[in-house]
């Protein structure tokens, strides 16, 4: 499979290359800018991408290009800093910035491989402190602007390509089409489709694990089910997917994702926990208190389950988790933006089960999981589902938790999350979800009186759930969600919407 090496020299942009290079099907990696020439060269690149970084190339601790790159004849897109340290090395010579130039510029006179097919205005993103001043040996101006002359040029000879501009950001509105050209010069094959990353993953899941067998936790969320499908593409019956239902799950979520995972042949072992996770959570009302006895409980049954296992199945070796690229690049302390924040429900493992971690997700970015769920034949309702946390409704029950009043909150997420479906709105929400409250309040119903339950109904937009606005959802749709949750839920007396933005609030209420 065709790869590109993105050098990261720091910019909190790299990220965004790799994902503008994965839309347009093609591999790629970050790798630090300090990487040796054999790092690289072990990814099989076909062309390396140089990143933009915060240093000037004047600085005492300015970073370099590893040694030999320019002699590998490497294919190559400069990026911002990039461009300066490719104009150093071929004898150019870098004007030092005293001020950054930060924000958007129109290119002018554009031409050359980059710019091929491209028409109209082209307004690029710049920050920059440094600039080209004259161009190397061998180059090409290829585009300027009005306070930086030499803006991209290019040695077509050598195929090196530079560009002072980030063609990543949205801010560059036709930054797509420059990376296109780049891979297009090349002859670049634009292979990493859905049906290629199955192929390759599933060969190297085979090749990894070989005769072995391989443990699997299923939450019933979209990564650890099309993992589950993945493994049981790659391995069949040499994996042991275990649902730990603790019983705080949505209605019909159990038979849903057993019906799923089994119908596509998952050998799935479901195990019926609920009585013990709410004997444990009785008269429990602290959230984080919540947390810890689900995750603890969680720890229990799932590694009690593989003990049984190894017991009845001999040696499992492996154990299989649905860790994602930006977890990899942000614990290898990489640049970017901010990640899903991620609650750890599940601790370290029992000291006397060892396994060895399985992560064939490692190179893949969430969308691209969801892209392979659809390619390994999930159902489009579970593949688009909305984020659910791992302790499930126990964190939307205020107050104490009782099977009485999850399925009191079972029916009303059901009727809120069914009409968001109805009404084609589920997908304008990053998330959506009701709260049963511990308020009870005075109503009237036909003749009678009533004292019941209120409940909330919240519904977000978000890109990473770090920060998120409240969705402004039509008054008739949460007319509508409310008449039916009072006439059909006799427990409800009255809903209320949730009109908070994350900060001050959070997206859940516990
Ligand atoms: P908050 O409430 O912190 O939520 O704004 C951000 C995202 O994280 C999810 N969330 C959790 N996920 N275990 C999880 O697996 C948890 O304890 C937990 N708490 C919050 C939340 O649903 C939202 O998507």
């Amino acid at each position: 499979m065709t790869s590109i090496v993105v050098l990261d020299f720091g910019s909190q942009f790299t990220r965004l290359i790799t994902r503008r290079l994965r839309e347009l099907r093609v591999y790629s990696v970050i790798l630090p800018s300090s990487s040796s020439l054999a790092e690289i060269m072990a990814q099989q690149p076909a062309a390396v991408i140089l990143s933009g970084g915060p240093k000037s190339v004047y600085d005492l601790d300015a970073p370099q290009l590893p040694q030999g790159l320019l002699e590998s004849d490497l294919p190559i897109l400069a990026i911002c800093y990039g461009m300066q340290l490719i104009a150093q090395a071929f004898h150019g010579e870098v004007k030092a910035g005293t001020v950054r130039e930060y924000g958007k510029s129109v290119l002018s006179n554009f031409s050359g491989t980059l710019f091929s097919g491209i028409a109209g205005d082209f307004v690029a993103w710049m920050s920059h402190g440094d600039s080209v001043k004259a161009l190397p040996e061998g180059f090409k101006l290829t585009a300027s602007t009005s306070d930086t002359p030499i803006a991209a040029m290019e040695d077509a000879k050598r195929k090196i390509y530079c560009i002072q501009f980030h063609p990543e950001v949205n801010h560059t509105p036709k930054g797509i089409h420059v990376l296109e050209n780049f891979l297009l010069a090349l002859g670049i094959a634009m292979d990493w489709t859905p049906e290629h990353i199955v192929e390759s993953l599933s060969r190297d899941i085979k090749t990894q694990v070989g005769n072995e067998r391989v443990l699997l936790g299923i939450s019933g969320g979209v990564d650890s089910s099309t993992l589950g499908l993945l493994l049981n593409r790659a391995i069949g019956k040499q994996l042991f997917a275990v649902f730990v239902d603790h019983g705080l799950l949505r209605l019909n979520e159990r038979d849903e994702v057993e019906k799923a995972l089994t119908g596509l042949g998952v050998n799935l072992i479901v195990v019926d926990a609920s009585k013990r996770f709410l004997s444990a959570l009785e008269g429990v009302s602290d959230p984080e208190e919540k947390r810890k006895i689900i995750g603890r409980e969680f720890i229990e049954v799932f590694y009690g389950e593989a003990a049984k296992l190894q017991e009845k199945q001999g040696e499992i070796k492996f154990l299989a988790q649905g860790t994602l690229y930006p977890d990899v690049i942000e614990s290898a302390g990489g640049h970017g933006t901010a990640n899903i924040k991620s609650h750890h429900n599940v601790g370290g493992l029992p000291k006397d089960l060892k396994f060895e971690l399985l992560e064939p997700f490692r190179t893949l970015f969430k969308d691209e999981v969801r892209e392979i769920a659809s390619e390994l034949g999930m159902p489009k309702h579970l593949r688009d589902r909305h984020p659910f946390p791992g302790p499930g409704l126990a964190i939307r029950c205020i107050g104490t938790v009782t099977k009485e009043r999850l399925d009191v909150l079972r029916r009303v997420d059901d009727i809120f999350i069914s009409a968001l479906r109805e009404f084609d709105l589920y997908s304008e929400t990053a998330q959506a979800l009701a709260v049963l409250t511990p308020i009870r309040s005075v109503g009237v119903m036909g003749d009678g009186r009533t004292y019941a339950n209120t409940v909330a109904l919240r519904a977000v937009s978000s890109q990473d759930y770090m920060t998120a606005d409240w969705s402004r959802l039509p008054h008739e749709f949460l007319a509508t969600v409310s008449n039916r949750i009072v006439n059909s839920i006799p427990e409800v007396n009255r809903v209320v919407y949730d009109i908070t933005s994350k900060p001050p609030g959070t997206i859940e209420w516990e």
